[in-house]
């Protein structure tokens, strides 16, 4: 652990770092004052970006430059029996055809072939050529059917597979306990990731080392797998992400486009660009598994958790799906415990991350659960949780948080939403439009990489260059980076050349599982931490005081409570005669504690007991990630979460053709994704509270965090509004009507 800078961090944030961690009521927030960090600062690439000229992968030509396409498989279970690429090859201006498949197919649009022609029609028309002999054999897409004893096999052996299971303490002795016990079951849609920029790269080979631009969130991840693959040194292969249009995961690994173009390039010696389709990326390239998640749990009279049990069922095709009981493990104190979940394999493309893996769906059930077993109990729902709030991880069974938030982030939600306003009985309301408020928790990690590496560069001439492998998947990577060395060194975040975005440079993890900004910001300020110490040995000679007392500002380093004692910035990088290099490092973390982030959505919904549809209203987000360092970035971030949170809540699902085994939602018509009149107002809010132990700067990571809690927000605030649960996402008109049509029904 790295000793924290008085200067930046300020006295109170010591007091807190002393102060026991884990502690119930949320610290003020640290003192300032700053001038970049924390602030709303504007983007430094933001006119770049705006202005179409950032280059994204597909934006990129290069001279001789190939196109890729990739033949897919048709059949949704098959075995390749024979590939001709005679026909293909004839074709004038078809240069190289390679085959992916290794004969077995288990998904339509898995890969069979790849070619490259001198542009993208003859590329198609190669794609037509190609003759491909399939011995069709049979499937299964969905995932209730291939849980059928009868069911065709997905690989050689059950589909049902056990994918985790967990025990604390005795759930019969929690059943013996409990007062009310309730059993309910909660099922999530698939969900596609679709970012703006599509999956594409290029590959090009030059003197024995092959380049990859690659639309990617891990461009080290892809070097290393792509030397496995080919079998040649990972030195010999560089990776370049520059810009990105989002991944939101599924860019988190090697794609089999990746490796074709990368094999055509070898076989033509030319760059081999493959830019994927937007239908591509709907059926082939991964998305949200399913779940079907069943708890059974119970309380005393006065809310206290006695035990829970969680079932899970998920559907990731080919893949493993998502383990989704982190939350119910983690979040609450409970001390009776059991998890099972499984795998159901399906004949349907394999799942792939999508922000906050598991926990998305695994917060849809336990947060539902929590509002119908406040009901049950006859107790506001925000107090149950507080009831059962914990400070340490794993229930409160494992070890103390280095810092959690989320009493105040409860406190901030329920304020600025007006809680009290709620219907005190679930349906309370009248008329054929009813509203309600729904509220959930969130507990997400993104404490950061240790051994990220970044590199600051000071020139002689005043100049200062911060250079770090890391990839900025759309959020702000270079505007934090800028600020947190401009803060400490006294510049303006536009003094800085940032270079990233390559594996030539130092190491940084994958833009995934919200740690970059606390793996990259801490290892820059690392870096730029002991460039400070040595330009303030410069200083202290020049202005005849000792380094500690020597403060820094506006390009100037003066004598404290002296300013007019004063050195430039420049006039101290001149004594250092070359570039110098100061390494920075993301340090280890302290033993002994859980480093986690933590958040609370609060919803109002009007729900319309005509049609069905669900209209938020408005959206409280509340969020402990530790310090913010920028505000603005932050912000935004917060509203994209609850954007595409609020759209696989309410619209996005993913259909299958069971007899055809297709893929039926492969464009963005049929693939609702909610557009901006669907969109709430939207008030983010930090606890912006250091975390004391967990880095250099007290950042935790927020890619995720905002994605995590709002469906259950939404679904609670229905269930405020008409007293009927909508367990399934998504909540589209016809569902709820059916809830609804059921209650009338009843009556
Ligand atoms: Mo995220 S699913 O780690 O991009």
């Amino acid at each position: 652990m790295k000793p924290l800078n008085l200067e930046l961090d300020g006295p109170k944030y010591l007091e807190q770092a002393a102060s026991q961690p884990g502690k119930a009521e949320a610290p003020a927030p640290v003192a300032g004052p700053f001038r970049y960090l924390g602030q709303k600062i504007p983007r430094v690439d933001g006119r770049l970006i705006v202005t179409g000229k950032a280059p994204y992968t597909h934006d990129l030509h290069f001279e001789g430059m190939l196109w890729g396409k990739i033949l897919r498989s048709p059949h949704a279970a098959a075995e390749v029996v024979n590939l001709d690429f005679s026909s293909a090859l004839s074709l004038p201006g078809v240069l190289a055809a390679v085959k992916l498949t290794s004969g077995r197919i288990r998904y339509v649009g898995e890969p069979v072939a790849a070619v490259a022609a001198i542009n993208e029609a003859l590329a198609e028309e190669a794609l037509k050529r190609i003759k491909v002999e399939y011995k069709v054999l049979p499937f299964v897409v969905s995932v209730e059917k291939a849980m059928e004893k009868e069911a065709p096999q997905v690989f050689d052996g059950p589909n049902i597979q056990k994918l985790f299971e967990y025990t604390r303490g005795n759930i019969k002795e929690g059943e013996a306990q409990a007062d009310v016990i309730i059993e309910r079951t909660y099922r999530t849609s698939i969900e596609v990731h679709h970012p703006a920029e599509t999956h594409a790269s290029i590959a090009h080979w030059k003197d024995g080392r092959l380049t990859v631009w690659d639309s990617t969130q891990a461009i080290f991840s892809v070097r290393d797998q792509l030397a496995r693959t080919l079998q040649i040194p990972a030195s010999q292969i560089r990776v370049i992400k520059k810009y990105m249009g989002g991944g939101f995961g599924s860019k988190l690994g090697l794609n089999d486009h990746t490796v074709a173009a990368a094999l055509l390039a070898k076989e033509t010696g030319k760059p081999v660009k493959i830019v994927l389709t937007r239908r591509e990326n709907a059926y082939c390239m991964g998305n949200r598994p399913s779940t079907m998640i069943t708890i059974r749990g119970g309380a005393k009279k006065d809310g206290t958790l006695t035990f829970l049990h969680m079932k899970n069922y998920t559907g990731g095709g080919i893949g493993r799906g998502d383990r989704c009981s982190e939350p119910l493990i983690d979040i609450y104190r409970c001390p009776h415990v059991l998890v099972e979940e499984y795998s159901v394999f399906t004949n349907t493309c394999a799942s792939r991350p999508t922000r906050a893996p598991g926990h998305v769906q695994g917060t849809f059930a336990l947060e539902g659960f929590l509002e119908e077993l406040a009901a049950e109990l006859n107790l506001d729902p925000l107090e149950l949780r507080r009831k059962n709030h914990s400070e340490k991880n794993l229930g409160d069974t494992g070890l103390p948080y280095s810092f959690k938030g989320l009493l105040e982030c409860y406190r901030l939600g329920a304020e600025a939403i007006g809680w009290v306003r709620r219907n005190q009985v679930p349906g309370q309301g009248k008329g054929k439009v009813r509203r309600g408020l729904g509220m959930a928790t969130q507990i997400w990690w993104g404490a950061g990489t240790p051994g990220t590496l970044a590199d600051l560069k000071i020139y002689p001439d005043g100049g200062v260059e911060a250079i770090c492998g890391t990839q900025d998947i759309g959020t702000g990577t270079r505007t934090y980076i800028a600020t947190v060395i401009a803060e400490t060194l006294g510049l303006e975040p536009k003094d800085i050349t940032l270079r990233i975005g390559d594996t030539d440079f130092p190491w940084a993890p994958s833009s995934g599982g919200s740690q970059t900004a606390p793996s990259v910001g801490p290892a820059f300020r690392d870096a730029a931490l002991k460039a400070v110490d040595r330009l303030k040995a410069i200083a202290s000679k020049k202005l005849n005081c000792p380094p500690e007392n020597i403060e820094v500002q506006q390009r100037k380093f003066y004598e404290k409570n002296k300013p007019d004692n004063a050195v430039s910035f420049n006039e101290i990088t001149r004594e250092l005669r070359r570039v110098t290099v100061f390494h920075g490092e993301r340090s280890d973390f302290p033993a002994g504690y859980a480093f986690n982030s933590f958040g609370a959505h609060f919803a109002e919904v009007e729900v319309d007991t005509e049609t069905g549809r669900v209209k938020v209203i408005k959206v409280v987000a509340a969020h402990d990630v530790g310090r913010v360092l920028n505000r603005l970035t932050a912000e935004s971030q917060v509203i994209g979460g609850i954007t595409q949170g609020l759209s696989a809540s309410l619209f996005e699902e993913r259909l299958m053709d069971e007899t055809e085994g297709k893929c039926i939602t492969t464009n963005l018509h049929d693939y609702k994704i909610a557009t901006l009149s669907d969109l709430p107002e939207i008030i983010p809010l930090f606890v912006d509270s250091p975390d004391p132990l967990i880095n250099n700067l007290g950042v935790k990571g927020l890619g995720e965090p905002p994605r995590i809690p709002i469906a259950a927000a939404i679904a609670n605030a229905v269930f405020n509004a008409i007293g009927l649960h909508p367990r399934v996402i998504p909540m589209t008109p016809p569902r709820i009507l059916s809830l609804w049509k059921e209650k009338e029904g009843k009556k």
